[in-house]
């Protein structure tokens, strides 16, 4: 009862922040993401007779028990489905850092759904895969497909409508997306905990929810037409949005450090120069450059100098979440 799958994380074009339903995970707005091909997580679990409690050993060394608590209380649902009480051992490496804004939880729940399920002998399809991924971390719901994908809020008190689709695959369109590191720190409050916060103390969540529909439309749009301009602005005016409204809390949540803001200062400049280039960012510093393939070799190095920037990580589009063997 053993089994491996190998996920990626994914960046949203069109963020997810603010839950609809903490308790099922629903998310309280759609989003629209880009799953990256060069950053994965392996994850095996093990449901055994012997075994006597749950375990997580993530990237080597022994899982804090928070996240032994959200592991379990994740299979809880694998094997209710399945109908097995057996413990499990997981294991989980990244080849990224976690926890650091590069959607460490997406590609960790993601693959820890199929190797789960599988393992407990569960057949099912990308969507109830996703469906599943979503209630361990929204984000993974996004990742159990590869290339654009759009996640649905939903309509049913169940949830099992809040799944993610794919638009199109990831040979749809060669975008590059490269990762700005500015710290491979972990961030002090979680996405989970912040979207909470800012929805019971923003006074323009509303606001936020509302005019998210808007930017999926046109996201989508932008998407099925290969409208890069236009994918960029939207992603960066989505994305500001979500740190203003974010900010707008009490107290307010900033995930940006002076590195933070440079980068984007140098983005802009070079879209000046006619660099096609646009940010994206998430709950933590580091900033996520948008562009071309023609164009990523000098965005690399320009994004490179600025200070404060560790390295760059270049990304493309990959696919979704797959077995790796048993
Ligand atoms: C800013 O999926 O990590 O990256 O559902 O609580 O696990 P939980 O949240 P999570 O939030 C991701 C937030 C984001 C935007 C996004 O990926 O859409």
């Amino acid at each position: 009862m053993q089994s491996t799958a190998k996920a990626h994380p994914n960046i949203a074009l069109v963020k997810y922040w603010g839950k609809a339903d903490p308790r099922l995970n629903l998310p309280a707005v759609g989003s629209i993401s880009l799953t990256l091909r060069e950053l994965h997580t392996i994850s095996t679990v093990r449901f055994g007779e012997e075994i006597e409690k749950d375990n997580l050993i993530l990237n080597g060394r022994q899982a804090a028990d928070k996240q032994v608590e959200r592991v379990s209380h994740f299979l809880d649902i694998i094997r209710k489905m399945a109908g097995i009480g057996h413990r499990a051992r997981v294991s989980s490496e990244n080849n990224f850092p976690t926890g650091a804004g590069l959607a460490s939880s997406a590609s960790a729940f993601a693959s820890l759904t199929v190797a789960a399920s599988s393992a407990a002998g569960l057949n099912l399809s990308p969507g109830k895969l996703s469906e599943i991924a979503r209630m361990g971390s929204g984000s993974a719901a996004r990742s159990i497909f590869g290339g654009f994908v759009e996640m649905k809020t939903g309509q049913k008190a169940d949830g099992s409508d809040a799944v993610a689709i794919q638009l199109e695959d990831e040979h749809y369109w060669d975008l590059q997306l490269l990762i700005a590191i500015t710290s491979e720190q972990e961030k002090e409050t979680t996405s989970g905990e912040g979207m909470i916060h800012t929805s019971r103390t923003s006074p323009f969540y509303g606001k936020w929810l509302y005019s998210s529909q808007r930017d999926l439309e046109e996201m989508r749009a932008a998407v099925f037409t290969r409208n890069f301009p236009r994918l960029g602005e939207i992603a960066e005016h989505n994305c500001l949005k979500m740190h203003a409204v974010m900010m707008s809390a009490r107290p307010g949540l900033i995930y940006w450090t002076p590195p933070t803001l440079e980068i984007i200062r140098s983005i802009r400049n070079m879209r000046r120069r006619d660099i096609p280039v646009y940010f994206t960012i998430d709950a933590g510093p580091q900033v996520k450059a948008l562009c071309t393939p023609q164009a990523a070799a000098e965005i690399g190095k320009t994004l490179q100098r600025v200070e404060g920037v560790k390295r760059v990580i270049e990304c493309t589009p990959g696919p979704g979440t797959t077995l790796a063997g048993n």
